[in-house]
């Protein structure tokens, strides 16, 4: 019988490791950091599911082992779902000019057609090409005016339907309802059978 379940994550933000970690490792996964020596992934895809599997499989190939990636952004129904796999980028700057510009682009437009969702897709693959996907999505809107001061990114001005931003949410509270957080869980319950496919 082997040990325990190792796993790659492909990421290099260590705040991603550390919440990756506390969710896989109290379940018996070891988790591996991605070695510092392989190149990074482009991040090209059309879709979250397309970034996530991309990386996978890559990492997946370059390692040897079976790897853990994920994609994750905002989509704002009143854009057409903009700004989702480019959340990160598509303004340059900082976490506010990006509030700040989705906050411009969504002037005059009422609460009820503010509905916005983050959306989370984790990809779990093997060397020899196998994959599965989960996906997490966190539903709210976007607020008139950002609140709150904790998580990063879009959190300041994305509300839930309890009034509060993610911004005023403490970690474990955001954790409890987070779209990363309930992908990973998915893939997590299917992880056992996933390694245990791939000697078949
Ligand atoms: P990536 O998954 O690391 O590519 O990040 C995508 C981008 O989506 C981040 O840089 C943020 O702008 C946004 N995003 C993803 N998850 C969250 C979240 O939990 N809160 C706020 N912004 C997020």
């Amino acid at each position: 019988m082997a040990g325990a379940p190792r796993l790659v994550l492909a990421t290099r933000n260590p705040g991603k490791v550390a919440e990756f970690r506390a969710l896989l490792e109290p379940a018996g996964v070891e988790v591996l950091g991605l070695d510092p020596r392989i190149p990074e992934v482009e991040e090209d895809g059309a879709t979250f599911a397309d970034n996530a599997l991309k990386k996978a499989l890559t990492y997946a190939r370059a390692t040897g082992l079976p790897v853990l990636a994920d994609d994750s952004g905002l989509e704002v129904d009143a854009l057409g779902g903009r700004p989702g796999v480019h959340s990160a980028r598509w303004v340059p700057g900082t976490d506010a000019d990006r509030n700040r510009a989705l906050l411009r682009e969504l002037e005059g437009v009422p609460p009820e057609r503010r509905t916005a969702r983050y959306v989370c897709v984790v990809a779990l693959a093997d060397p020899k090409g196998r994959y599965q996907l989960f996906r997490g999505t966190l539903e709210g809107r976007i607020a008139l005016a950002p609140r709150g001061t904790g998580g990063f990114g879009y959190d300041p001005i994305m509300e839930l339907p309890d009034g509060r931003t993610v911004a005023e949410l403490d970690l474990a509270e955001k954790n409890r309802i987070s779209h990363r957080q309930a992908a990973l869980r998915q893939a997590l319950a299917a992880l056992p059978s996933f390694l245990a496919g791939g000697d078949g």
